[in-house]
């Protein structure tokens, strides 16, 4: 009896905290800000706010409906009805990635990864943020990146023949299409191109990553590879919107052992393992080179990314402050191996999708390439071909992997100018938003990307040759490391292995188009992005089957 009291009081006592917090974030809270006098939708759920409509819906849809609507800054609402600001503008965009010590990820989005990724760079904040940049960005600078490209060619030359092999087997008849002519399986099923290119990027981060053969592309049980896929299928269901609230809010949930968790666990153990072995191999490669205890930068071996690591955490003149502990170094590890492999992969997939639809780019893109007389160029040899530069960029605009960037805002008030201005609720004309500390900031990266008012009317559509045009001043308007887009975001917490990645997708292009063509498979399905972390593909009508890219890869002819 006593129990049902209790319970019955704390839950009465839940109840009426939780009405105070939705009637003071909906009804009282507005008239105190102008975030609370931009236009948005109405909360579609008390708890969730309209956070159940963004994720479940193709990546981009709702904020481009809202944009529609409303204009390109806007509120939505978010857990318990807290208002989100929501925009597409650029000067929005900039102020919040330059100002990003003040706009860290929102704590539940830093737990979450934390749990997947350790403690590294990608969930460090303030000093410690910039004691993990200062020590790794020279591992994945332009010189560095270059002594990477073999990598990059000879793994996109295996990708190759896995896919011709694959085609290969699948190029016999199975029977009678459209009464007439017999359709094969390639025509029909078409090769996977999204689980292909995801074993090769695997593959690369391995070893360019750390000397390690993961070797995916050859094994499809090789730890690393099922560890991974463990990772991201068992991560991806712990975001799973009201799962992933009640986990975070309420401790007894994260007590729980859910399904989905059992492969994360696994992943997990088995990338700290690997993780481990890895880095003692090199710290031991330090310790058999260097001739007593004051290590000099030269006295590591090895090119790959940990090697640099090591060797720039271990140098002589790095002050003890400076330095990253073991688990740190550790935490770099799986953190490059979550931020590097999906990313590159799923622009490729969607680059191999886009020269499928399009055949007069592919022929283009084709020739360009060809105009190389060797097997191995460089990367300088590859950065000179302009229609494959023009290429990546407009394929990042349009299908970046990380389409959502969350922040929270940490100062007491900020103001935000906006370079597009709004209406606001009460008629206003809206140049300027205040925000106050604790405010939600959701800026979608993959509608920035196709913001008429940055990249003009045809921003929706895939074009290349926009970016052998002349630089327009709304395009500058965005401050970004690559392409004048937010793929890669901007500011002190900027992607460092934009230039890893846009090396290996060029490498990867260039071997793989003077080989083989691609087709769309007969039935010709059309592939929505959906976003769980990275915006992957899956066809429509075909949900149950998961992310998958089909097309038919054929010898050139
Ligand atoms: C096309 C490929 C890629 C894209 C579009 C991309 C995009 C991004 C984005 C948007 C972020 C910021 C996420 C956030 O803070 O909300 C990020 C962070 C990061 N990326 Fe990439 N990335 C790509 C490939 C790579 C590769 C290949 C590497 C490593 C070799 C890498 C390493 C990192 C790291 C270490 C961070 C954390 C930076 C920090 O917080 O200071 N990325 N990336």
């Amino acid at each position: 009896m006593f129990i049902l009291v209790l319970l019955t009081g704390a839950l009465g006592l839940a109840a009426f905290s939780w009405a105070s917090i939705a009637f003071f974030s909906l009804y009282l809270a507005p008239r105190r800000s102008s975030l609370y006098n931009l236009q948005g939708p109405d909360h579609t759920n008390y708890f969730t706010g309209n956070f159940l409509d963004i994720l479940s819906a193709r990546t981009g849809e709702e904020h481009a409906k809202y944009r529609e609507k409303y204009g390109s800054t806007l509120r939505f609402a978010g857990i318990a009805g807290a208002p989100v600001l929501n925009s597409t503008d650029p000067k929005v965009f900039n102020h919040v990635m330059k100002e990003a010590y003040d706009y860290p990820k929102p704590g539940m989005a830093a737990r979450v990864l934390r749990i997947a990724t350790g403690d590294g760079v990608v969930t460090a904040e303030g000093e410690a943020h910039k004691r993990h940049r200062r020590i790794m960005i020279p591992s994945l600078s332009a010189q560095a990146v270059k002594s990477m490209v073999p990598i990059f060619l000879e793994k996109g030359m295996e990708l190759v023949d896995k896919m011709m092999e694959d085609a290969a087997e699948k190029d016999m008849a199975v029977g009678e299409s459209a009464g007439e002519k017999k359709a094969t399986r390639l025509e029909i099923e078409g090769v996977d191109v999204k689980d292909w290119v995801g074993r090769a990027t695997l593959d690369v981060m391995a070893l360019a990553g750390f000397d390690y053969k993961s070797d995916s592309l050859q094994n499809k049980t090789n730890e690393l590879y099922v560890a991974f896929v463990g990772l991201t299928d068992g991560f991806a269901p712990t975001l799973d919107s009201f799962k992933a609230i009640m986990w975070d809010f309420i401790p007894y949930f994260r007590t729980m052992k859910r399904r989905h968790e059992i492969p994360l666990t696994q992943g997990l153990a088995v990338s700290r393992r690997v993780g481990i072995e890895l880095m003692e191999q090199k710290k031991q490669a330090v310790l058999g080179s260097a001739s007593d205890q004051a290590v000099d930068k030269k006295d590591v071996q090895g090119r790959d990314i940990l090697s640099l690591l090591v060797r720039a955490n271990i140098a002589a003149n790095l002050p003890e402050s400076q330095k990253l502990s073991d688990e740190e170094v550790l935490a770099q590890i799986s953190n490059l191996l979550f931020a590097g492999y999906e990313t590159s992969s799923t622009v490729l997939t969607w680059m191999f999708h886009r020269l499928s639809e399009d055949k007069a780019v592919q022929d283009k893109l084709r020739e360009e390439i060809c105009q190389i007389d060797t097997d191995m160029p460089t990367l300088d040899e590859l950065n000179a071909l302009p229609y494959l530069e023009a290429f990546v960029k407009e394929s990042l605009r349009l299908d970046p992997p990380s389409p959502y960037a969350n922040r929270e805002c940490l100062k007491d008030e900020d103001f935000i100018p906006l370079a597009e201005p709004v209406i606001g609720r009460d008629g206003s004309i809206i140049n300027e938003v205040r925000i106050t500390k604790g405010t939600m900031v959701m800026l979608p990266l993959f509608n920035i990307n196709r913001s008429k008012f940055i990249y003009g009317e045809d921003a929706e559509e895939f074009r290349p040759e926009r970016w052998l045009e002349d630089v327009t001043d709304s395009l500058n308007s965005i401050e970004a490391p690559y392409g004048h887009q937010a793929s890669f975001i901007s500011g002190p917490r900027a992607c460092f292995g934009w230039r890893f990645a846009v090396a290996e997708m060029k490498a990867f292009l260039f071997v793989t188009l003077r080989r083989v063509q691609f087709e769309p498979i007969i039935s010709h399905p059309e592939y929505e992005h959906i976003t769980l972390i990275i915006s992957r593909p899956r066809i429509v009508g075909r949900e149950k089957e998961g992310y998958q890219m089909r097309l038919q890869v054929k010898p050139v002819e």
